[in-house]
């Protein structure tokens, strides 16, 4: 019985001629001859590997993302990890392999051909995309060549802070076969999005879409991938957004405090500090520029400005208590400011004009300056309330 097993394996082995690994060993060394020219100073690895020279070779481009590092919309910067994901036919080398159980090899990048192509809006390298690090995959079959290089890609993005902290950002992502014109390389996307299945959550940015196209500028091809980030508010709203509204809302009830206290003065210019404060804050995340302007900004000026009127207006009514101190007689203006005020708010209009001598000496310092302030404070309320709406109505919307 064990002799028949032996004798069974031995002959299984002589029939089982082909040899994959001499196989592989084989392949490979006719693709080098495949690329290797008869002069040793001329490398065909420079020729796309194309036997029509006049026609366009087509490479079949997408792009995959799998991180976000970082978005500076004060430099203008995004910066993402992903790959780059490029397929062509190889001509040069093709038909001419024993492919037995081999049917692929992983090559280095310098054995075959391989496509330069750059990121045009880069910031910071101007490299051709991938690496001796990236292997192309080349297929004995018919020459096809899969290389997916990975890449971490930082492009100028403009951004749009509008409506900081609630916005979004757009930055595209734009290659190009550097040098080869659209009759030599034509590129063409194997999807209309970016492949954003591995992309891994971002703390501060979610990706909302991503899109990829291609055109021809200059008889050349380029490859634009887009992507629309938002950012996550929910730190911004805390820590900006609250503290201004409070302080909105807060500035304009220096008018209830008493007016014999001095801290009607210390309130007002309290509030204003806090208001130049909180401006500083937000320009460090915002860029210096002019167009667009963030909405918050606007609206944090529009109040600082309050503010600012605040201040006057108090340093008038504390005269005003002053000139009651002294004993002058209330101004003919001031009366008729009153009587008008008390009309709209008592809707006593009858009654007071029909007695209107009356009327005029009852008004003292006292009644001035308690509506007055019952008038500047509903006013201040009212203008503040209208310009909140304004300005962070349309935040409200994007949020
Ligand atoms: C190299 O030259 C020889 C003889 O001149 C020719 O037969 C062969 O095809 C050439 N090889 C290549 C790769 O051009
Ligand atoms: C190889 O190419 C170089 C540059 O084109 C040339 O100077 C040299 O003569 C060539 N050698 C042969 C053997 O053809
Ligand atoms: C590029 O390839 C696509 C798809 O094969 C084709 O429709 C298009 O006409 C080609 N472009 C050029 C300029 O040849
Ligand atoms: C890239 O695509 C985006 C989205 O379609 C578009 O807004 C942008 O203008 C394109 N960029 C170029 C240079 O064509």
């Amino acid at each position: 019985m064990n002799c028949l097993y032996f004798w069974a394996l031995y002959f299984r082995f002589l029939i089982v001629e082909s040899d994959p690994y001499s196989d592989m060993k084989d392949n490979f060394a006719m693709l080098l001859t495949a690329y290797e020219s008869n002069n040793s100073s001329t490398s065909l690895t420079n020729i796309i590997p194309k036997n029509d020279q006049t026609e366009a070779l087509e490479i079949t481009m997408n792009m995959a993302i799998y991180a976000l590092s970082g978005f500076d919309a004060v430099a203008g910067q995004v910066e993402i990890v992903g790959s780059i994901q490029m397929s062509w036919y190889d001509e040069i080398s093709s038909n001419k392999f024993t492919y037995n159980d081999v049917t692929s090899i992983v090559v280095p990048q310098t054995t075959i051909w391989t496509p330069s192509i750059v990121l045009v809006n880069a910031i910071d390298t101007v490299k051709k995309i991938g690496s001796s690090t990236y292997r192309p995959r080349y297929s004995y079959n018919d020459g096809f060549v899969e290389w997916n290089p990975r890449v971490i890609l930082k492009a100028a993005c403009d951004p749009d802070v509008t409506y900081y902290p609630f916005d979004q950002q757009t930055c595209s992502f734009i290659f190009t076969p550097w040098m080869y014109s659209s009759t030599q390389i034509n590129l063409t996307l194997s999807s209309t999005t970016i492949d954003a299945s591995q992309f891994d959550l971002n703390s501060a940015w979610s990706l909302v879409e991503t899109k990829a196209e291609t055109y021809i500028s200059e008889e050349r091809y380029y490859a634009n991938f887009t992507i629309t980030i938002q950012r996550e508010n929910l730190y911004f709203t805390i820590n900006l957004v609250m503290p201004i509204l409070l302080l909105a809302a807060v500035t304009g009830f220096v008018f209830l405090l008493p007016a014999a206290s001095n801290e009607r003065i210390a309130f007002s210019i309290t509030c204003f500090l806090s208001f130049v404060v909180l401006l500083q804050t937000m320009m460090q995340y915002l860029p210096e520029s002019s167009s667009p302007m963030s909405l918050l900004s606007f609206y944090l000026t529009v109040m600082m400005m309050f503010s600012a009127v605040v201040c006057l207006i108090t340093i008038m009514t504390l005269r005003l208590y002053q000139s009651a101190e002294r004993g002058d007689s209330v101004p003919g203006f001031l009366k008729t400011f009153v009587q008008i005020i008390q009309c709209t708010i008592c809707r006593r209009c009858k009654k007071s004009s029909s007695n209107k001598d009356n009327a005029e000496l009852n008004v003292d310092w006292a009644t001035v300056g308690r509506l007055l302030d019952i008038f500047f404070f509903i006013a201040f309320l009212a203008a503040q309330g209208g310009f909140t709406f304004l300005f962070l109505l349309p935040l409200g919307l994007k949020s």
